[in-house]
């Protein structure tokens, strides 16, 4: 006997999980399937980014953080400590406690949206009279059937050919959240978004990281400015970089694991490391999923193929998040399950893909909102720039952390915001700023005449706005 529902969640990540909440609120039946387990084998939703991604990787890097300040900062504030040191294993089991705490918190947000909650794989297993039939495949089999199915399977890490990952010495993102120990050596292919995370935590933390890229540039889907003064900033903390490399080999048979790479010089060389972070982009993950059972269309690189509404080939079937093209972002995620339940319900769910904002967690930290300068050239827009420096902002002098600056890209003729780009202290909440601005489609001038409190980091973006018309207060 299948248990009836209107809305079947499949995936219990940001995408999923949210889906499931709003769709319910606005007055459906809803379940939400998630297989991920804990370490006990009992549910833990949240997907990738409460499980091995966002939340775990700002753990390590909140404690990593504090244990550099311990180490070289905090003499600058007359704190003498002796005897310093850092306990990696309670560091990772605080880490592990922060994710266990979301993900009860969702088990308990699910529970009082009074959505069902299914341990276990969901898959297609034909259509119905009326919609889908699921399968619950979980310590209890269950069979499920809903008008309107919403796919958040999310995505999982791309191995390198030839190199697959054992968690021990190749390490996925997964693997890279709970090393037990601070390896001397750490190798880093990608100087991606995971890369430079994942690298500042252990470099902090003492081990000497080298990153190989196989592209020419570095962070290229930054802002050029910002990308410079970010990658002087990393190079100076100590981060190895290697651009323009080909990778031919990955040993990891001896002791430790030896990388064979072409330099963009064309030289073979080796790397050897002791453990190997893997951070090449995801892919997406349908495993299990049987879209084939209900003739479900996925494109040529695995993802499943959604038009601008996230609706799929099949009338009823949706798909949200790391699964469907986009960037894969958790609040991307979260945005899409939202629309996508309002859009069951009749109404105009929205998401504006062109305010989705980016954030790099590592020190300074990275944000951006809108369009870099070079996609404005390559765009042919006309348009003016404002910069300024956090050296010139008093709150970040008292805080000791001056590096970097927020930029504004404005329209030539309008002064309409079409970018703002901060490498620098808080980065990650100033953008937020811009994001409210740019929804609200303001100009750098509503900015300028904005009062921001005193002394804060805000200050700099108001000075950035105040610079867009060369009349920066303090610099
Ligand atoms: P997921 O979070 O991957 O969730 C999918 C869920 O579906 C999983 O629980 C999976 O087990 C489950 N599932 C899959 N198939 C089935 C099935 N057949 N049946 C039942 N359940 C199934 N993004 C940010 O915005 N900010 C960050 O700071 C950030 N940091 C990150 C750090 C790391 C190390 C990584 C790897 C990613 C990070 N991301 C970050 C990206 C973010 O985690 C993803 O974009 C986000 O999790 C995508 O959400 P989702 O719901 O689409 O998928
Ligand atoms: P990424 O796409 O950010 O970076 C991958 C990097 O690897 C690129 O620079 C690419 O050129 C390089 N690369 C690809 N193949 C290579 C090869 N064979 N050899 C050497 N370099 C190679 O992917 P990453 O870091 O794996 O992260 C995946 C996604 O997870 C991100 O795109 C992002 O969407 C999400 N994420 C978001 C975070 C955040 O919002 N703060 C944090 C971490 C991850």
């Amino acid at each position: 006997m299948s248990k009836q529902f209107d809305v079947v969640v499949i995936g219990g990540g940001p995408g999923g999980y949210i889906a499931a909440i709003r769709a319910a609120q606005l007055g459906f039946n809803v379940a939400c399937i998630d297989e991920w387990k804990n370490d006990k084998g009992g549910p833990a939703p949240g997907g990738t980014c409460t499980n091995v991604g966002c939340i775990p990787s700002k753990a390590l890097l909140q404690s990593s953080e504090h244990y550099e300040h311990a180490a070289h900062h905090f003499g600058d504030h007359g704190i003498t400590l002796n005897d310093l040191k850092m306990d990696v294993s309670k560091m990772v089991g605080r880490k592990n406690s922060v994710v266990k705490q979301n993900n009860d918190g969702i088990l308990y947000l699910l529970k009082k949206n009074k959505v069902s909650f299914f341990h276990g794989r969901g898959s297609f297993a034909k259509a119905v009279e009326g919609g889908y039939e699921i399968n619950v495949a979980g310590a209890a089999s269950e069979v499920l059937t809903a008008k309107h199915v919403i796919v958040a399977t999310g995505s999982n890490a791309r191995a390198l050919p030839g190199a697959a990952f054992d968690e021990e010495k190749i390490l996925s993102n997964d693997g890279a959240l709970r090393i037990g120990a601070v390896p001397a050596r750490l190798g880093v292919i990608g100087s991606g978004v995971i890369g430079l995370e994942m690298g500042s935590v252990w470099r902090r933390l003492g081990a000497e990281v080298t990153i190989l890229e196989a592209m020419p540039g570095f962070l290229t889907a930054a802002d050029e400015g910002v990308a410079k003064e970010a990658l002087k900033a990393f190079t100076k903390q100590g981060l190895k970089f290697e651009f323009g490399v080909k990778i031919s080999k990955v040993d990891a048979e001896g002791e430790g694991v030896v990388v064979s790479y072409a330099n963009a010089k064309g030289e073979e060389v080796t790397l050897a490391v002791d453990k190997l972070i893997v951070s090449i982009g995801r892919v997406a993950n349908t495993i299990g999923l049987n879209p084939e059972a209900v003739g479900l269309q996925l494109d040529e690189r695995g993802l499943i193929v959604v038009d601008a509404e996230c609706k799929t080939n099949l009338p009823g079937v949706w798909a949200v998040g790391d699964v469907v093209r986009g960037p894969m972002l958790a609040h991307k995620a979260e945005e899409e399950g939202v629309a996508v339940a309002e859009r069951i319900a009749g109404q105009h769910g929205h998401v504006n893909f062109a305010t989705i904002p980016w954030v790099i967690y590592t020190s300074p930290e990275i944000a951006w909102v809108g369009r870099t300068e070079q996609q404005l050239k390559a765009d042919g827009v006309a348009y003016k720039s404002g910069q300024f420096p956090f050296l010139a902002n008093g709150r970040a002098r008292a805080l000791g952390d001056t590096t970097g600056f927020v930029k504004f890209l404005a329209d030539a003729t309008t002064d309409e915001i079409l970018g703002v780009h901060i490498v620098g202290p808080m980065a990650s909440e100033l953008i937020s700023e811009a994001v409210v601005a740019m929804e609200f489609k303001a100009s750098a001038e509503d900015i300028a005449r904005i009062c921001h409190a005193h002394p804060s980091l805000s200050e700099a973006t108001k000075e950035a706005a105040l610079a867009v018309d060369k009349r920066t207060l303090n610099f």
